[in-house]
Protein backbone atom coordinates (compact mmCIF):
# COMPACT_ATOMS: atom_id res chain seq x y z
CA UNK A 1 0.00 0.00 0.00
CA UNK A 2 1.65 2.97 -0.79
CA UNK A 3 2.06 6.20 1.84
CA UNK A 4 1.54 9.17 0.75
CA UNK A 5 3.81 11.38 -1.05
CA UNK A 6 5.77 14.00 1.24
CA UNK A 7 7.87 16.62 -0.20
CA UNK A 8 11.41 15.92 -0.52
CA UNK A 9 11.91 19.87 -1.47
CA UNK A 10 14.03 22.27 0.87
CA UNK A 11 11.97 25.50 0.74
CA UNK A 12 13.32 28.62 0.65
CA UNK A 13 14.06 31.02 3.73
CA UNK A 14 10.78 32.87 3.98
CA UNK A 15 8.35 34.98 6.27
CA UNK A 16 4.79 35.11 5.83
CA UNK A 17 2.39 37.44 7.50
CA UNK A 18 -1.33 36.89 7.56
CA UNK A 19 -3.46 40.27 7.57
CA UNK A 20 -6.93 39.25 9.36
CA UNK A 21 -4.76 37.12 11.91
CA UNK A 22 -8.39 36.91 14.14
CA UNK A 23 -10.57 36.28 11.88
CA UNK A 24 -12.49 32.78 11.32
CA UNK A 25 -10.41 31.67 7.95
CA UNK A 26 -7.07 31.99 10.01
CA UNK A 27 -8.96 29.92 13.21
CA UNK A 28 -10.33 27.35 10.74
CA UNK A 29 -8.08 26.77 8.54
CA UNK A 30 -5.21 28.66 8.02
CA UNK A 31 -3.50 28.41 11.75
CA UNK A 32 -4.53 24.85 12.04
CA UNK A 33 -2.31 23.90 8.44
CA UNK A 34 0.25 26.27 9.73
CA UNK A 35 0.78 24.44 13.11
CA UNK A 36 0.59 21.03 11.23
CA UNK A 37 3.28 21.80 8.71
CA UNK A 38 5.40 22.94 11.77
CA UNK A 39 4.86 19.57 14.01
CA UNK A 40 5.41 17.67 10.51
CA UNK A 41 8.63 19.34 9.81
CA UNK A 42 7.11 20.82 6.37
CA UNK A 43 7.87 24.47 6.85
CA UNK A 44 10.66 25.99 5.13
CA UNK A 45 14.04 25.45 7.86
CA UNK A 46 14.36 29.46 7.76
CA UNK A 47 10.25 30.47 8.62
CA UNK A 48 8.37 33.14 10.61
CA UNK A 49 5.02 33.55 10.75
CA UNK A 50 3.34 37.23 11.53
CA UNK A 51 -0.49 37.38 12.15
CA UNK A 52 -1.37 40.73 11.49
CA UNK A 53 -4.98 41.87 13.73
CA UNK A 54 -6.38 45.20 14.89
CA UNK A 55 -6.96 43.35 18.68
CA UNK A 56 -4.44 43.96 21.33
CA UNK A 57 -2.41 40.84 22.33
CA UNK A 58 0.73 39.69 22.99
CA UNK A 59 2.33 36.34 20.80
CA UNK A 60 1.29 34.34 23.72
CA UNK A 61 -2.34 35.10 24.24
CA UNK A 62 -3.26 35.88 20.07
CA UNK A 63 -2.36 31.67 19.80
CA UNK A 64 -4.63 30.98 23.28
CA UNK A 65 -7.15 33.17 21.26
CA UNK A 66 -6.90 31.39 18.27
CA UNK A 67 -6.87 27.61 19.61
CA UNK A 68 -9.68 28.52 21.72
CA UNK A 69 -11.59 30.36 18.74
CA UNK A 70 -10.94 26.82 16.42
CA UNK A 71 -12.48 23.55 16.90
CA UNK A 72 -9.61 22.12 15.04
CA UNK A 73 -7.02 22.97 17.65
CA UNK A 74 -8.95 23.17 20.76
CA UNK A 75 -7.16 20.12 22.35
CA UNK A 76 -3.52 21.15 20.96
CA UNK A 77 -0.84 19.84 23.46
CA UNK A 78 1.75 22.01 24.82
CA UNK A 79 4.84 20.86 23.30
CA UNK A 80 3.78 21.84 19.62
CA UNK A 81 2.71 24.76 21.28
CA UNK A 82 5.43 25.95 22.92
CA UNK A 83 7.63 25.47 19.72
CA UNK A 84 5.44 27.05 17.25
CA UNK A 85 5.46 30.02 19.61
CA UNK A 86 9.70 30.18 18.72
CA UNK A 87 8.17 31.07 15.18
CA UNK A 88 5.44 33.08 15.81
CA UNK A 89 5.04 36.96 16.38
CA UNK A 90 1.92 38.90 16.83
CA UNK A 91 1.19 42.33 15.09
CA UNK A 92 -1.31 44.73 16.54
CA UNK A 93 -2.21 47.55 12.93
CA UNK A 94 -4.99 49.78 12.54
CA UNK A 95 -5.49 49.13 8.93
CA UNK A 96 -7.22 52.96 8.75
CA UNK A 97 -3.88 54.22 9.90
CA UNK A 98 -1.31 53.53 7.85
CA UNK A 99 1.85 54.66 10.35
CA UNK A 100 0.70 52.10 12.51
CA UNK A 101 2.18 49.38 9.91
CA UNK A 102 5.83 51.78 10.03
CA UNK A 103 7.45 49.51 12.62
CA UNK A 104 6.71 46.17 10.94
CA UNK A 105 9.31 46.62 8.23
CA UNK A 106 12.09 46.64 10.97
CA UNK A 107 10.34 44.22 12.75
CA UNK A 108 10.74 42.17 9.63
CA UNK A 109 14.01 42.70 8.39
CA UNK A 110 15.64 42.02 12.27
CA UNK A 111 14.05 38.71 11.95
CA UNK A 112 16.24 38.28 8.83
CA UNK A 113 19.63 39.70 10.69
CA UNK A 114 20.58 36.60 12.71
CA UNK A 115 20.59 34.23 10.08
CA UNK A 116 22.22 37.05 7.51
CA UNK A 117 19.72 36.04 4.27
CA UNK A 118 17.12 37.45 2.11
CA UNK A 119 14.01 35.87 3.55
CA UNK A 120 10.88 35.97 0.79
CA UNK A 121 8.31 38.31 2.14
CA UNK A 122 4.94 36.52 1.41
CA UNK A 123 1.64 38.33 2.35
CA UNK A 124 -1.97 36.30 2.72
CA UNK A 125 -4.27 38.81 2.20
CA UNK A 126 -7.31 36.96 4.96
CA UNK A 127 -9.36 40.47 5.99
CA UNK A 128 -12.60 41.22 4.40
CA UNK A 129 -12.17 41.97 0.33
CA UNK A 130 -12.70 46.03 1.10
CA UNK A 131 -9.46 45.93 2.83
CA UNK A 132 -7.45 44.64 0.45
CA UNK A 133 -6.80 48.03 -1.37
CA UNK A 134 -5.82 49.53 1.54
CA UNK A 135 -3.20 46.35 2.62
CA UNK A 136 -2.18 46.92 -0.38
CA UNK A 137 -1.28 50.91 -0.07
CA UNK A 138 0.00 49.99 3.41
CA UNK A 139 2.32 47.39 2.08
CA UNK A 140 3.75 49.69 -0.44
CA UNK A 141 4.23 52.55 2.45
CA UNK A 142 5.34 50.75 5.20
CA UNK A 143 8.21 49.80 3.04
CA UNK A 144 7.25 46.05 3.10
CA UNK A 145 7.73 45.46 -0.39
CA UNK A 146 10.84 46.92 -0.78
CA UNK A 147 13.86 43.70 -2.09
CA UNK A 148 16.77 43.74 0.36
CA UNK A 149 20.77 44.15 -0.96
CA UNK A 150 21.08 41.49 -2.38
CA UNK A 151 18.24 41.43 -4.72
CA UNK A 152 17.30 37.95 -3.62
CA UNK A 153 14.27 38.24 -2.25
CA UNK A 154 10.67 37.40 -3.96
CA UNK A 155 7.32 39.25 -2.52
CA UNK A 156 4.29 37.36 -3.21
CA UNK A 157 0.54 38.10 -2.45
CA UNK A 158 -2.08 35.57 -1.70
CA UNK A 159 -5.51 37.34 -2.16
CA UNK A 160 -8.64 34.94 -0.55
CA UNK A 161 -11.85 34.75 -2.57
CA UNK A 162 -14.42 36.35 -2.65
CA UNK A 163 -12.23 37.99 -5.58
CA UNK A 164 -14.44 40.67 -5.92
CA UNK A 165 -18.54 40.68 -6.17
CA UNK A 166 -18.71 40.58 -9.61
CA UNK A 167 -16.84 41.47 -13.24
CA UNK A 168 -16.15 44.87 -13.22
CA UNK A 169 -14.55 45.10 -9.02
CA UNK A 170 -12.69 41.84 -9.64
CA UNK A 171 -11.12 43.57 -13.15
CA UNK A 172 -10.78 46.75 -10.38
CA UNK A 173 -9.04 44.74 -8.25
CA UNK A 174 -6.73 43.35 -10.57
CA UNK A 175 -5.82 46.36 -11.86
CA UNK A 176 -5.02 47.47 -8.76
CA UNK A 177 -3.33 44.40 -7.78
CA UNK A 178 -1.38 44.52 -10.90
CA UNK A 179 -0.18 48.00 -9.99
CA UNK A 180 1.90 46.95 -7.33
CA UNK A 181 2.60 43.30 -8.28
CA UNK A 182 3.17 41.09 -11.70
CA UNK A 183 0.90 38.28 -12.35
CA UNK A 184 3.62 35.82 -11.14
CA UNK A 185 3.67 37.61 -7.64
CA UNK A 186 -0.48 37.15 -7.33
CA UNK A 187 -1.46 33.95 -5.82
CA UNK A 188 -5.49 34.23 -5.55
CA UNK A 189 -6.62 31.40 -4.01
CA UNK A 190 -9.57 28.67 -4.79
CA UNK A 191 -9.41 26.07 -1.84
CA UNK A 192 -11.14 23.64 -4.28
CA UNK A 193 -7.83 23.33 -6.08
CA UNK A 194 -5.80 22.46 -3.18
CA UNK A 195 -7.83 19.51 -2.27
CA UNK A 196 -6.59 16.21 -3.83
CA UNK A 197 -9.45 14.82 -5.45
CA UNK A 198 -9.87 17.64 -6.82
CA UNK A 199 -6.60 17.31 -8.62
CA UNK A 200 -6.82 13.79 -9.24
CA UNK A 201 -9.56 15.06 -11.80
CA UNK A 202 -6.63 15.62 -14.17
CA UNK A 203 -4.69 12.68 -13.48
CA UNK A 204 -7.45 10.10 -14.00
CA UNK A 205 -8.46 12.32 -17.61
CA UNK A 206 -5.11 12.53 -19.15
CA UNK A 207 -2.87 9.83 -17.62
CA UNK A 208 -5.01 6.97 -18.24
CA UNK A 209 -5.87 5.73 -21.98
CA UNK A 210 -9.33 4.64 -21.68
CA UNK A 211 -10.92 7.95 -20.88
CA UNK A 212 -9.97 10.46 -23.05
CA UNK A 213 -11.22 9.42 -27.03
CA UNK A 214 -14.62 9.37 -25.20
CA UNK A 215 -14.17 12.55 -23.12
CA UNK A 216 -16.99 13.99 -26.11
CA UNK A 217 -20.44 14.90 -27.01
CA UNK A 218 -20.74 11.35 -29.19
CA UNK A 219 -20.20 9.62 -25.66
CA UNK A 220 -21.03 11.89 -23.01
CA UNK A 221 -24.81 12.62 -22.02
CA UNK A 222 -24.30 15.34 -19.44
CA UNK A 223 -22.23 16.16 -16.56
CA UNK A 224 -23.57 16.81 -13.15
CA UNK A 225 -21.63 18.60 -9.80
CA UNK A 226 -23.01 18.94 -6.88
CA UNK A 227 -21.35 20.51 -3.43
CA UNK A 228 -23.94 20.30 -0.74
CA UNK A 229 -23.80 21.70 2.61
CA UNK A 230 -25.18 20.91 5.94
CA UNK A 231 -24.33 23.52 8.03
CA UNK A 232 -26.13 26.69 7.54
CA UNK A 233 -25.14 30.30 7.31
CA UNK A 234 -25.55 31.72 10.85
CA UNK A 235 -22.18 32.01 11.87
CA UNK A 236 -20.77 33.50 8.80
CA UNK A 237 -23.86 35.54 8.09
CA UNK A 238 -23.60 39.08 7.77
CA UNK A 239 -20.66 38.04 5.00
CA UNK A 240 -22.88 35.39 3.77
CA UNK A 241 -25.79 37.71 3.27
CA UNK A 242 -24.02 39.64 0.60
CA UNK A 243 -22.26 37.28 -1.35
CA UNK A 244 -25.13 34.01 -1.31
CA UNK A 245 -24.53 30.60 -2.59
CA UNK A 246 -23.68 31.89 -6.74
CA UNK A 247 -20.97 34.06 -5.76
CA UNK A 248 -19.47 31.81 -2.42
CA UNK A 249 -19.47 28.69 -4.15
CA UNK A 250 -20.69 28.75 -8.09
CA UNK A 251 -18.32 31.52 -9.48
CA UNK A 252 -15.00 29.96 -8.12
CA UNK A 253 -15.24 25.97 -6.51
CA UNK A 254 -17.57 24.97 -9.04
CA UNK A 255 -16.71 26.51 -12.12
CA UNK A 256 -13.14 25.96 -11.34
CA UNK A 257 -14.29 22.05 -11.13
CA UNK A 258 -15.94 22.35 -14.39
CA UNK A 259 -13.08 23.75 -16.16
CA UNK A 260 -10.63 21.33 -14.93
CA UNK A 261 -13.24 17.91 -16.07
CA UNK A 262 -14.07 19.56 -19.25
CA UNK A 263 -10.79 21.43 -20.57
CA UNK A 264 -8.58 19.82 -23.14
CA UNK A 265 -4.95 18.66 -22.73
CA UNK A 266 -2.89 21.33 -21.54
CA UNK A 267 0.46 21.39 -23.13
CA UNK A 268 2.14 20.33 -20.17
CA UNK A 269 1.97 20.68 -16.38
CA UNK A 270 3.24 24.61 -16.24
CA UNK A 271 1.39 26.73 -14.63
CA UNK A 272 0.36 28.91 -17.51
CA UNK A 273 -0.41 26.03 -20.11
CA UNK A 274 -3.10 24.75 -17.61
CA UNK A 275 -4.81 27.94 -16.98
CA UNK A 276 -4.86 28.68 -21.06
CA UNK A 277 -7.21 25.68 -21.27
CA UNK A 278 -9.49 26.13 -17.98
CA UNK A 279 -9.78 29.73 -19.81
CA UNK A 280 -11.30 28.88 -22.79
CA UNK A 281 -13.91 26.91 -20.95
CA UNK A 282 -14.73 30.04 -18.91
CA UNK A 283 -14.95 32.04 -22.33
CA UNK A 284 -17.59 29.42 -23.48
CA UNK A 285 -19.95 28.80 -20.96
CA UNK A 286 -23.56 29.35 -21.85
CA UNK A 287 -26.73 29.91 -20.32
CA UNK A 288 -28.81 29.87 -23.11
CA UNK A 289 -31.01 26.68 -23.11
CA UNK A 290 -30.47 26.68 -19.72
CA UNK A 291 -32.24 27.01 -16.87
CA UNK A 292 -31.88 28.48 -12.74
CA UNK A 293 -33.34 27.28 -9.63
CA UNK A 294 -32.58 29.58 -6.45
CA UNK A 295 -33.64 28.67 -3.09
CA UNK A 296 -33.27 29.69 0.88
CA UNK A 297 -33.67 27.75 3.23
CA UNK A 298 -36.48 28.33 6.09
CA UNK A 299 -35.16 30.41 8.92
CA UNK A 300 -32.45 31.80 6.99
CA UNK A 301 -33.63 35.58 7.71
CA UNK A 302 -33.48 34.62 11.68
CA UNK A 303 -29.73 34.11 10.49
CA UNK A 304 -29.12 36.91 8.39
CA UNK A 305 -31.11 38.97 11.22
CA UNK A 306 -33.29 40.64 8.82
CA UNK A 307 -35.85 39.20 5.73
CA UNK A 308 -33.26 38.61 2.75
CA UNK A 309 -33.45 37.78 -0.81
CA UNK A 310 -29.86 36.28 -0.95
CA UNK A 311 -29.88 32.71 -2.39
CA UNK A 312 -28.76 30.21 0.00
CA UNK A 313 -28.95 27.21 -2.88
CA UNK A 314 -28.82 27.33 -6.19
CA UNK A 315 -29.19 24.98 -8.83
CA UNK A 316 -28.68 25.78 -12.60
CA UNK A 317 -28.34 23.76 -16.03
CA UNK A 318 -25.37 25.72 -18.81
CA UNK A 319 -23.84 24.74 -21.94
CA UNK A 320 -19.97 24.59 -23.21
CA UNK A 321 -20.06 26.45 -26.38
CA UNK A 322 -16.77 24.46 -27.98
CA UNK A 323 -17.02 21.60 -30.92
CA UNK A 324 -15.82 19.00 -28.09
CA UNK A 325 -18.50 19.72 -25.43
CA UNK A 326 -21.85 21.23 -27.79
CA UNK A 327 -25.36 20.20 -26.49
CA UNK A 328 -24.15 18.22 -23.72
CA UNK A 329 -25.62 19.78 -20.60
CA UNK A 330 -23.90 20.60 -17.30
CA UNK A 331 -26.11 20.66 -14.46
CA UNK A 332 -24.75 22.30 -11.34
CA UNK A 333 -26.20 22.44 -7.72
CA UNK A 334 -25.21 24.23 -4.48
CA UNK A 335 -26.88 25.23 -1.36
CA UNK A 336 -26.44 25.39 2.63
CA UNK A 337 -28.86 23.41 5.52
CA UNK A 338 -28.88 20.71 2.97
CA UNK A 339 -29.24 16.95 4.42
CA UNK A 340 -25.54 16.33 3.86
CA UNK A 341 -22.06 17.45 3.23
CA UNK A 342 -20.97 16.03 -0.13
CA UNK A 343 -19.41 17.59 -3.27
CA UNK A 344 -19.25 15.09 -6.46
CA UNK A 345 -19.11 14.91 -10.07
CA UNK A 346 -20.06 12.66 -12.26
CA UNK A 347 -19.48 11.79 -16.18
CA UNK A 348 -22.85 10.59 -17.12
CA UNK A 349 -21.92 8.69 -20.94
CA UNK A 350 -24.64 8.18 -23.62
CA UNK A 351 -26.86 4.89 -23.73
CA UNK A 352 -25.51 2.01 -25.74
CA UNK A 353 -26.45 2.68 -29.91
CA UNK A 354 -27.84 -0.70 -29.22
CA UNK A 355 -27.99 -2.84 -26.59
CA UNK A 356 -27.75 -7.22 -26.68
CA UNK A 357 -28.69 -7.80 -23.68
CA UNK A 358 -31.82 -6.63 -21.78
CA UNK A 359 -31.38 -3.29 -19.30
CA UNK A 360 -27.41 -2.33 -20.46
CA UNK A 361 -27.50 0.83 -18.11
CA UNK A 362 -25.66 4.09 -18.85
CA UNK A 363 -21.91 3.87 -17.13
CA UNK A 364 -21.25 6.69 -14.64
CA UNK A 365 -17.62 7.76 -14.06
CA UNK A 366 -17.70 9.55 -10.01
CA UNK A 367 -15.73 11.57 -8.73
CA UNK A 368 -16.37 11.91 -5.07
CA UNK A 369 -14.18 15.07 -3.72
CA UNK A 370 -15.42 14.73 -0.06
CA UNK A 371 -16.23 12.70 2.45
CA UNK A 372 -14.95 9.26 1.90
CA UNK A 373 -12.76 10.55 -1.05
CA UNK A 374 -12.86 8.29 -3.81
CA UNK A 375 -13.42 7.30 -7.76
CA UNK A 376 -16.22 5.08 -8.52
CA UNK A 377 -17.23 3.87 -12.29
CA UNK A 378 -20.44 2.02 -12.91
CA UNK A 379 -20.32 -0.84 -15.06
CA UNK A 380 -23.02 -3.54 -16.44
CA UNK A 381 -21.81 -7.10 -15.13
CA UNK A 382 -23.62 -10.48 -15.06
CA UNK A 383 -25.78 -11.46 -12.14
CA UNK A 384 -24.29 -15.11 -11.37
CA UNK A 385 -27.05 -18.15 -12.49
CA UNK A 386 -28.40 -19.16 -15.23
CA UNK A 387 -29.70 -16.90 -18.28
CA UNK A 388 -28.20 -13.52 -18.74
CA UNK A 389 -29.00 -10.48 -16.33
CA UNK A 390 -27.21 -7.49 -15.24
CA UNK A 391 -26.43 -5.94 -12.74
CA UNK A 392 -24.39 -2.20 -12.35
CA UNK A 393 -21.07 -3.13 -9.83
CA UNK A 394 -19.61 -0.10 -8.66
CA UNK A 395 -15.73 -0.35 -9.55
CA UNK A 396 -14.59 2.10 -6.48
CA UNK A 397 -10.93 3.18 -6.03
CA UNK A 398 -11.48 4.65 -2.19
CA UNK A 399 -8.47 6.52 -0.66
CA UNK A 400 -9.03 5.05 2.69
CA UNK A 401 -8.22 1.48 1.42
CA UNK A 402 -5.47 2.67 -1.31
CA UNK A 403 -3.32 5.30 0.93
CA UNK A 404 -2.03 4.58 4.56
CA UNK A 405 -2.09 7.96 6.07
CA UNK A 406 -3.71 10.87 5.94
CA UNK A 407 -4.68 12.94 2.79
CA UNK A 408 -3.18 16.76 3.45
CA UNK A 409 -5.40 19.21 3.72
CA UNK A 410 -6.07 21.89 0.70
CA UNK A 411 -4.28 24.64 2.86
CA UNK A 412 -1.10 23.21 3.65
CA UNK A 413 -0.77 22.04 -0.06
CA UNK A 414 -1.50 25.58 -1.20
CA UNK A 415 0.97 27.19 1.49
CA UNK A 416 3.66 25.12 0.67
CA UNK A 417 2.92 25.88 -3.13
CA UNK A 418 2.53 29.81 -2.39
CA UNK A 419 6.02 29.18 -0.11
CA UNK A 420 7.52 27.50 -3.35
CA UNK A 421 6.19 29.99 -6.25
CA UNK A 422 4.27 27.27 -8.07
CA UNK A 423 1.10 28.88 -9.60
CA UNK A 424 -0.47 25.86 -11.09
CA UNK A 425 -3.29 25.74 -8.34
CA UNK A 426 -3.99 29.12 -8.40
CA UNK A 427 -6.64 30.98 -10.67
CA UNK A 428 -5.33 33.67 -13.07
CA UNK A 429 -7.02 37.28 -13.85
CA UNK A 430 -8.23 36.41 -16.73
CA UNK A 431 -10.16 33.29 -15.46
CA UNK A 432 -11.67 34.76 -12.40
CA UNK A 433 -12.93 37.44 -14.82
CA UNK A 434 -14.19 34.96 -17.60
CA UNK A 435 -16.25 33.57 -14.58
CA UNK A 436 -17.63 36.15 -13.36
CA UNK A 437 -18.96 37.03 -16.67
CA UNK A 438 -20.61 34.11 -16.82
CA UNK A 439 -21.64 34.75 -13.19
CA UNK A 440 -22.89 38.33 -13.74
CA UNK A 441 -25.11 36.89 -16.28
CA UNK A 442 -26.60 34.20 -13.79
CA UNK A 443 -27.36 37.37 -11.76
CA UNK A 444 -29.35 38.80 -14.26
CA UNK A 445 -31.21 35.98 -15.33
CA UNK A 446 -32.09 34.91 -11.75
CA UNK A 447 -33.55 38.23 -11.05
CA UNK A 448 -36.70 36.95 -13.41
CA UNK A 449 -36.66 33.53 -11.00
CA UNK A 450 -39.05 32.89 -7.79
CA UNK A 451 -36.79 32.69 -4.25
CA UNK A 452 -38.34 29.40 -3.66
CA UNK A 453 -38.29 27.80 0.22
CA UNK A 454 -36.71 24.86 1.54
CA UNK A 455 -37.00 23.20 4.89
CA UNK A 456 -33.23 22.94 6.35
CA UNK A 457 -32.39 19.01 6.06
CA UNK A 458 -33.75 18.32 2.72
CA UNK A 459 -32.25 17.92 -0.68
CA UNK A 460 -33.39 21.71 -0.98
CA UNK A 461 -36.62 22.67 -3.34
CA UNK A 462 -38.61 20.31 -5.36
CA UNK A 463 -38.27 22.06 -8.09
CA UNK A 464 -34.81 21.65 -9.14
CA UNK A 465 -35.60 17.72 -9.39
CA UNK A 466 -38.80 18.53 -11.12
CA UNK A 467 -36.97 20.46 -13.75
CA UNK A 468 -34.08 17.47 -14.01
CA UNK A 469 -36.87 15.27 -14.88
CA UNK A 470 -38.50 16.90 -17.49
CA UNK A 471 -34.80 17.03 -19.16
CA UNK A 472 -35.40 12.78 -17.94
CA UNK A 473 -32.45 13.08 -15.67
CA UNK A 474 -32.37 12.96 -11.69
CA UNK A 475 -29.84 14.60 -9.49
CA UNK A 476 -27.43 11.74 -9.07
CA UNK A 477 -25.12 10.87 -6.18
CA UNK A 478 -23.16 7.73 -5.47
C1 LIG B 1 -15.82 28.43 1.40
C2 LIG B 1 -17.20 29.02 1.43
O1 LIG B 1 -15.12 28.87 0.27
O2 LIG B 1 -15.90 27.01 1.38
C3 LIG B 1 -18.01 28.47 2.59
O3 LIG B 1 -17.10 30.43 1.54
C4 LIG B 1 -17.99 26.96 2.59
O4 LIG B 1 -19.35 28.96 2.55
C5 LIG B 1 -16.57 26.44 2.49
O5 LIG B 1 -18.62 26.49 3.77
C6 LIG B 1 -16.57 24.93 2.31
O6 LIG B 1 -15.28 24.42 2.27
P1 LIG B 1 -15.04 22.86 2.51
O7 LIG B 1 -13.60 22.67 2.21
O8 LIG B 1 -15.40 22.59 3.94
O9 LIG B 1 -15.94 22.12 1.59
Amino acid sequence: MPNIHKINRSLPPTILTIFGATGDLSADYLLPALLHMHTEGLLPKDFHLVCVGRREFTTKSYLDFIIKKSAALKKLPAAPKASFLKILSYYKGNFNDAKSFEPLAEILADREKPRHKCYNRLYYFATSPKLFSTITGILKASGLLMSCQSHQRQVRVLVEKPFGFNRVSARGLNKLLLKHFSEDEIYRIDHYQGKETVQNLMVVRFANAIFEPLWNNKYIDHIQISVLEQDTAKLRAEFYDQTGALRDFVQNHILQILSLITMDEPKDLTANYIRDEKLKILLRLDLKNGWIVRGQYRGYAKDAGHSSQTETYIALKAFINTPRWQGVPVYLRTGKALSKKLAEVSIHFKELDRCIFRNCAPNILTFRIQPDESVHLQVNNKIPGFGISLHQGDYEFGYNKAFMSEIPSAYERLLLDFMEGDQRLFIRSDEIEAAWKFVDGISQAQKKQPLLNYKPGSNGPGEADSMMAKDGKNWWTK
